[in-house]
């Protein structure tokens, strides 16, 4: 087990002074009768751990010395023949390094013991029902003993404010496994795309995609896919995936793998046929031309804003020019008439979670970009039918979403450009 993990809870420790931090992670959820959903560990426990259990606790001591403390499974030979290995307290203390390891059917008698005469509990508040309420017994069990002197913490941190900052910015290891999921997520676009024929279904191109994610290592998709073929590709967060596709149509897919904890995101239009039309071309070079503004716009010291206004400053130029939008560039932009066509942000953090964790604005201001955050750039247009709309543009929905890693000297790197966004790299790869 690699060091990152000590690294960070180390870092926690600091931040969290005299204080104790107590981070659960994910429960197992039912998915209906004796069959439960796919196990997903939580990312804020996994980022301090690496440890993919459930039922499992980590407390992290503030202090000199601090201590990390992982709560776990306990071996059990029944157990085990039933539902697999565990690695029981033992090992997590040698292999994950832990300064101690209880097992989790003895939290209850140690963790109000481990409070004691702590000022303050740093742990989600408000996140589970369940994990208040037992936040609330440990603390209670702890006052409970005010008259042999024992003091309970008196306040309650959302830990969350402090994680959510470290996470904001990837270390080597983690940008090394986002990489390495943005490949795997570029192979599976191109499998797609190759793939895509007149008649076919939405799902049978799904099914390329997940079968290669999975092929590949990938644990799980990052993201519930969207294949969405001629016009439900201006339905924004389309999941059917059940529609046939039709010569002539574009086909969207937003399909990113998760690798390890990590997601990755990209998006990709293009014909059904392999061919694009004259106004599916058209739309399509001016939402690239945005995100390449936007990607231009991507450089350390940039606020996290100006990627965004560099892509609606072009896109809002392209609805005008195409008599989608009227009057002056200023006007439009003003009364934020591109949102007629263009109505969500240029793009989201992106990490263990693919709408990743991080503040975008700080004291009131969009924050500054800074080497090692992640972040996406993509922007889009989705043009319904309408009598007002010139109607060769009518159930055009294009995206194009790439993964960037904001550099340490200047300008970003773009891990997912393995799959082609050119009109004549797609057409080249499609009639291949
Ligand atoms: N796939 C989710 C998003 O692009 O934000
Ligand atoms: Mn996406
Ligand atoms: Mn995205």
């Amino acid at each position: 087990m690699t060091t990152q993990f000590t690294h960070r809870r180390q870092e926690l420790a600091t931040a969290i002074k005299a204080g104790i931090a107590v981070i659960p992670t994910a429960t197992e959820a039912i998915r209906n009768k004796d069959a439960h959903f796919p196990y997903r560990f939580d990312s804020y426990f996994h980022y301090l751990t690496g440890f993919d259990e459930p039922e499992s606790v980590v407390v992290v001591i503030g202090g000199e010395p601090s201590r990390s403390i992982l709560f776990c499974r306990a071996k059990s030979e029944e157990r085990e023949t039933w539902d697999g290995f565990r690695h029981g307290p033992e090992a997590a203390r040698s292999q994950f390094h832990f300064d101690d390891a209880f097992a989790i059917d003895e939290i209850d008698t140690i963790l109000p013991q481990l409070i004691e005469n702590k000022n303050t509990i740093f742990t989600s508040i408000g996140f589970e029902p369940n994990w208040d309420k037992k936040i609330t017994s440990w603390l209670n069990k702890t006052r409970s003993r005010a008259r042999e002197g024992i003091a309970a913490p008196a306040s309650l941190v959302d830990v969350r404010e402090i994680l959510d900052e470290m996470r904001l910015i990837k270390d080597a290891e983690e940008l090394d496994i986002m990489r390495q999921a943005a490949k795997i997520s570029a192979e599976a676009h191109i499998r797609a795309m190759t793939a895509t024929t007149p008649g076919k279904y939405e799902y049978e191109v799904e099914a390329e995609l997940l079968y290669h994610f999975k092929k590949n290592g990938s644990q799980f998709p990052a993201y519930t896919s969207i294949v969405a073929g001629g016009r439900n590709a201006c339905v924004l967060h389309y999941i059917e995936n059940n529609a046939v596709l039709n010569d002539g149509d574009l086909l969207l897919i937003d399909a990113g793998c998760e690798l390890d904890g990590y997601a990755s995101d990209i998006t990709r239009t293009f014909p059904v046929n392999g061919k694009f039309s004259g106004p599916q071309k058209a739309i399509y070079e001016l939402v690239l031309d945005a995100q390449r503004a936007a990607i231009e716009a991507t450089s350390r010291g940039n606020s996290w804003q100006a990627p965004h206004d560099a892509a609606t400053k072009v896109l809002a130029q392209g609805f005008i020019d195409l008599k989608l939008c009227h009057g002056s560039l200023d006007k439009v932009l003003e009364k934020r008439e591109y949102l007629k066509y263009y109505m969500h942000r240029t793009g989201h953090w992106l990490g263990r979670d693919v709408h990743d964790v991080g503040n975008y604005k700080s004291d009131g201001q969009w924050r500054n970009l800074e080497p090692g955050m992640v972040l996406t750039i993509e922007p889009g247009c989705y043009i319904r039918s309408a009598p007002d709309i010139p109607e060769q543009f009518w159930n055009i929905g294009i995206r194009i979403e790439d993964d960037a890693i904001v550099k340490h000297d200047s300008g970003c790197e773009i891990i997912t450009s393995g799959v082609p966004k050119t009109i004549k790299d797609i057409e080249l790869l499609m009639s291949a």
